[in-house]
């Protein structure tokens, strides 16, 4: 966990496709002037166009083709030792779409953060807004938490919500929830970047200086 210090707060951000969360976060943060440094951005898919956007940003972005690999341990053993070249504080999955190996995670744990979008235990896994329209439910959002083994699970920070309205569709919905994961995770890092999110023993997280962790949109 960082620590006050003058030091900046590093951040590697993974993604694999359009990467708006990560887009919100960088831009967030230098609009904020937080003491951080995005240090890499990294996706698992060369085709990711949030690749090009961090690209122009002038960001180290790297492709590490997940297709070239056979086994899921030997894409994360090299994902690994691209991430170790940065010594990042905190690793953001800010729509990173591969399963981690345990292998990894637990190296990692309580530095790898993960956004997903829907209210976690709820909807764990693929297709979350349409399993939310299907299911009846009249609330629905996005969570930010500690990555654990288990799929979409781990301590929970934060939370975003939103209605489901009865005229909804996997569309307009998720329109909505990308709008309030977009206020979460870039919130998320910047108390990150003030040490003020805190992973006991017991696996519980404390929010420092009464931040509310729910959001709405
Ligand atoms: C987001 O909804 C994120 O929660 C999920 O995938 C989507 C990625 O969107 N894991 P973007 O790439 O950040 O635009």
């Amino acid at each position: 966990m960082a620590k006050y210090s003058n030091k900046k707060c590093r951040f590697v951000i993974l993604i694999s496709g359009r990467g708006s969360n990560m887009q919100k976060l960088v831009e967030t943060c230098n609009n904020e002037n937080w003491s951080a440094d995005i240090s890499a951005v990294i996706s698992n898919n060369p085709k990711a166009t949030g690749l090009d956007w961090a690209k122009e940003k002038g960001l180290n972005s790297i492709s590490l083709d997940s297709s070239y690999y056979s086994s899921r341990d030997e894409f994360d053993r090299d994902l690994s030792i691209e991430i170790d070249k940065y010594s990042p504080d905190y690793i953001l999955l800010a729509g990173f779409m591969r399963i981690l190996s345990y292998s990894f995670v637990k190296k990692y744990y309580g530095k790898l953060i993960n956004i997903h979008p829907s209210l976690l235990p709820a909807f764990p896994g693929l297709n979350t807004h349409s399993n939310a329209i299907k299911s009846g439910v009249r609330i629905h959002g996005c969570t930010v938490h500690f990555v654990s083994p288990e799929l979409d699970s781990g301590p929970i920070i934060a939370q975003g919500y939103t209605n489901v309205f009865s005229y909804d569709d996997v569309k307009t919905l998720s329109e909505r929830v990308l709008k309030v994961e977009h206020k979460v995770l870039p919130s998320v890092a910047r108390w990150l970047t003030l040490s003020e999110i805190m992973l006991d023993e017991q696996d519980k997280v404390m929010i420092l200086n009464n931040h509310n962790g729910l959001f709405y949109l």
